[in-house]
């Protein structure tokens, strides 16, 4: 397969997990009418540099995800895979199907307030920079406490910032990248860049953009979601 020449970008969607510290399936959790999975489906496809998406699923959801994809239309746009048993396995899956394109942006479906804005200064920065995620600084001081409950020290708060999805590589990058640490456990791709000496940039990402871990996370979502809704209906 011949390298995409243009700047266009393939989006990987992971839904392949199990929802464990939320206690069930929180993708299809309803925020103001609609699946948690559409927010960002939705959004994404909206993206001016995105050409396609690749959603990633589990055996548990696949079904259900599919059903979705073509009740919001967007099985021109999108296609569907397994993932696998960590979070890096399902993005593994879903960048092995789009060998060919030339960027990758993984986002985590639990993330349903991605917006175009987020994911275009994110595509910008990566054209820059090689790789770019998007991030917000740390509002919390951190303390490092390896055998708790002692406090061993306090990380200075000004380097400090919480990574979120999108995260947006270039395909043979990522995937050199993962094949150079084998099977090392990472918490996010650009891990695994770094770890190489790729370079990696933090973009503004956005408080709003949260991810769904826990059941009140939900409520915060809920109310997010009535503010959004509101704002396109008055748009
Ligand atoms: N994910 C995935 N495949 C996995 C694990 C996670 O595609 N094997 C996805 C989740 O569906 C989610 C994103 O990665 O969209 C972020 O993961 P997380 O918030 O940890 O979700 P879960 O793994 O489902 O939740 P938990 O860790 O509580 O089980
Ligand atoms: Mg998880």
């Amino acid at each position: 397969v011949s390298r995409e020449s243009d700047d266009s970008l393939t989006a990987v969607v992971v839904a392949a997990g199990s929802g464990q510290r939320f206690g069930g399936d929180k993708l299809f959790a309803q925020l103001s009418g609609s699946p948690v999975l559409a927010w960002s489906l939705d959004e994404l496809a909206r993206c001016p540099s995105v050409r396609s998406i690749v959603l990633v699923l589990s055996e548990e959801n696949a079904r259900r995800g599919q059903a979705l994809v073509r009740r919001l239309g967007l099985e021109r746009v999108v296609t569907t895979c397994l993932g696998g048993p960590r979070r890096q396995d399902s993005v593994m899956h879903g960048v092995q199907a789009v060998e060919g394109a030339r960027w990758v942006a993984i986002h985590d479906a639990a993330r349903p307030f991605v917006t175009v804005d987020l994911l275009e200064r994110g595509a910008q920065v990566a054209r820059e920079i090689g790789a770019a995620i998007a991030a917000v600084p740390v509002k919390d001081t951190i303390k490092l406490v390896p055998v708790p409950p002692l406090v061993e020290s306090t990380l200075p708060r000004a380097h400090l910032w919480a990574a979120q999805t999108p995260q947006i590589f270039q395909w043979e990058q990522l995937s050199q990248a993962t094949l150079t640490l084998g099977g090392r456990d990472v918490t996010d791709e650009a891990e695994l860049l770094e770890r190489v000496g790729l370079p990696v940039a933090v973009y503004p990402g956005s408080y709003e953009n949260l991810k769904i871990t826990t059941p009140d996370d939900l409520a915060l979502a809920r109310a997010i979601a009535r503010q959004r809704r509101r704002k396109s209906v008055a748009s």
